[in-house]
């Protein structure tokens, strides 16, 4: 029995990942190569849809690949490949563009949210920025795909587009179904902890490649509430409760057992041994991302191979849906 296949696709723009980037998808991202045939993307071509400076963005597309690699995906076991390598998603999101209605696409709450924040302008491709990711998920006929609740939206977009290209032309791509990992832990801001913790708002993030001491020094000075007591609480104590959820995530000791054990302690021990726990957890981490960054010619090796075995896929999806269309 084969196993089931599952596609995620993950932005260079930011250089670092950050802490929320790994434990909310990319650890899942590593457990679920176990399970799945997994198909991994660097998605570059979603990068462009803001300005990129061209040196700095191949720089991010390298530096993030050597993070994912770094961060467990093994290369012999998934999938690892960077978007625009794969000329079949742009060629397919052409196809589902065309298959999207005008209003359809203006629900997307993604394409407001971010339209509003962005400064520049707002180009099309923002706009269509949902139907190139559905072609992301379609040519790999993937029957899963882990989403968090932003990506809800964009996943029913996909499944709209598959089933009216297979209604209207003859089946040609598999309905993809959520993916709803477990242990996935939503991450909040270290000064805001109200809000998720994300590049865009950049005080309380913990960057993983950034000097561990300061990683450290950010957890240490985390927002916590002026209670004394550690207990799990997200409403109540949302600081807190935040620093034992990254505190568990990395040691796989459950937040009771946390929560046991530092009674009677105070938040400042809690803080000092997660900037410990962090920091044993991280320097392997950016030692293992120098090492493959050491060696560029072997890292594009790594992703020209991916990009390969992408295509080999990718390619049978594509011819078949342009045969149906009567190209
Ligand atoms: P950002 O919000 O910093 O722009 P992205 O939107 O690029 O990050 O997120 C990349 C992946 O990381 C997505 O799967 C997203 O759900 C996950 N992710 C981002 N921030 C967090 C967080 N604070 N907690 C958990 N998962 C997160
Ligand atoms: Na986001």
């Amino acid at each position: 029995v084969s196993r089931p296949r599952v596609l995620s696709g993950i932005q260079p723009t930011a250089g670092s990942f950050h802490l929320g980037n790994y434990l909310g998808a990319i650890r899942q991202w590593v457990a679920l190569q176990e399970t799945h045939d997994a198909f991994y993307c660097v998605v570059d071509l979603h990068a462009i849809t803001v300005a990129q400076d061209p040196k700095t963005l191949r720089q991010n597309t390298r530096v993030s690949a050597a993070q994912l690699l770094a961060l467990g995906i093994d290369p012999e076991h998934a999938t690892l490949f960077v978007q625009s390598h794969v000329p079949e998603h742009a060629q397919l999101g052409w196809v589902l563009q065309c298959l999207t209605g005008f209003g359809e696409a203006g629900r997307m709450t993604q394409f407001k949210d971010k339209s509003a924040r962005q400064e520049a302008q707002v180009g099309v491709g923002l706009f269509t920025y949902p139907i190139l990711q559905a072609a992301d998920i379609l040519l790999y006929q993937a029957h899963h795909v882990p989403v968090g609740e932003d990506q809800r939206q964009h996943l029913e977009l996909t499944r709209d587009l598959a089933q009216r290209f297979n209604t209207r032309y003859g089946k040609t791509f598999r309905l993809p179904e959520a993916y709803i990992v477990k242990d996935t832990a939503k991450i909040f801001d270290l000064q805001d902890p109200t809000s998720k913790m994300s590049k865009s708002v950049p005080t309380g993030v913990v960057e993983l490649l950034e000097d561990p001491k300061r990683g450290a020094k950010k957890i240490r000075s985390a927002v916590t509430d002026t209670g004394r007591e550690i207990v799990y609480d997200p409403a109540g104590k949302a600081g807190v409760s935040n620093l034992l959820v990254i505190y568990s995530a990395l040691t796989g000791r459950t937040v009771d057992e946390l929560v046991a054990a530092y009674e009677g302690k105070g938040y400042g021990d809690l803080k000092k041994d997660l900037g410990e726990v962090y920091t044993d957890f991280v320097t392997p981490v950016q030692e293992r991302v120098r090492h493959y960054l050491s060696d560029v010619s072997e890292l594009d090796k790594i992703l020209a191979r991916g990009a390969e075995r992408a295509r080999e896929v990718a390619a049978k999806t594509l011819a078949r849906a342009y045969d149906r269309l009567g190209f």
